[in-house]
């Protein structure tokens, strides 16, 4: 079925300037942009967004991190969309992720509290809707 998915380029993504070779993968891919936007999360919606995460050790360090500079958000459709950005992305941990995956060629272990891996991706169609309906209200 045709798809979209919530991309944030995070912080350490946009420091580096990835969001460029992010956007191209995707495009390359032939899947849609249907959204773009550039902005600092402030801290409500980041606890609404990692509300799963809630009570684990890195929590606190990972809204920290993710509303430390600007974050690219982009909603991205297509067919098995989020299955198919899960697999671009690779494992959340950047060291374990395969080459090839945006994590595995472009992002290593910084020792931070937060793991710092350049992208996020909805890990399901309800976690997209949820996702994109935090992000992108008027969508
Ligand atoms: P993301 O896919 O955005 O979902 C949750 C985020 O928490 C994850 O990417 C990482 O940035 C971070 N994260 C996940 N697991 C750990 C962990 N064990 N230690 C530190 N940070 C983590």
């Amino acid at each position: 079925a045709v798809e979209r998915t919530l991309v944030l380029v995070k912080p350490d993504g946009v420091r580096r300037g990835l969001v460029g070779e992010v956007l191209r993968r995707l495009e390359a891919k032939g899947y849609t942009l249907v959204a773009l936007d550039l902005r600092v999360p402030d801290a409500e919606l980041l606890r609404a967004h990692y509300a799963e995460h809630e009570g684990k050790p890195f929590f606190g360090p990972l809204v920290e991190f993710m509303g430390s500079g600007p974050v690219a958000a982009v909603v991205v459709e297509g067919q098995r969309v989020i299955e198919a950005f899960r697999a671009m992305a690779g494992a959340t941990d950047p060291t374990a992720a395969a080459p090839g995956t945006i994590r595995g060629d472009l992002g290593r272990d910084w020792g931070t509290a937060a793991t710092q891996n350049i992208v996020h991706g909805s890990d399901s169609p309800a976690s997209a809707q949820r996702e994109i309906a935090l992000w992108f209200p008027h969508l």
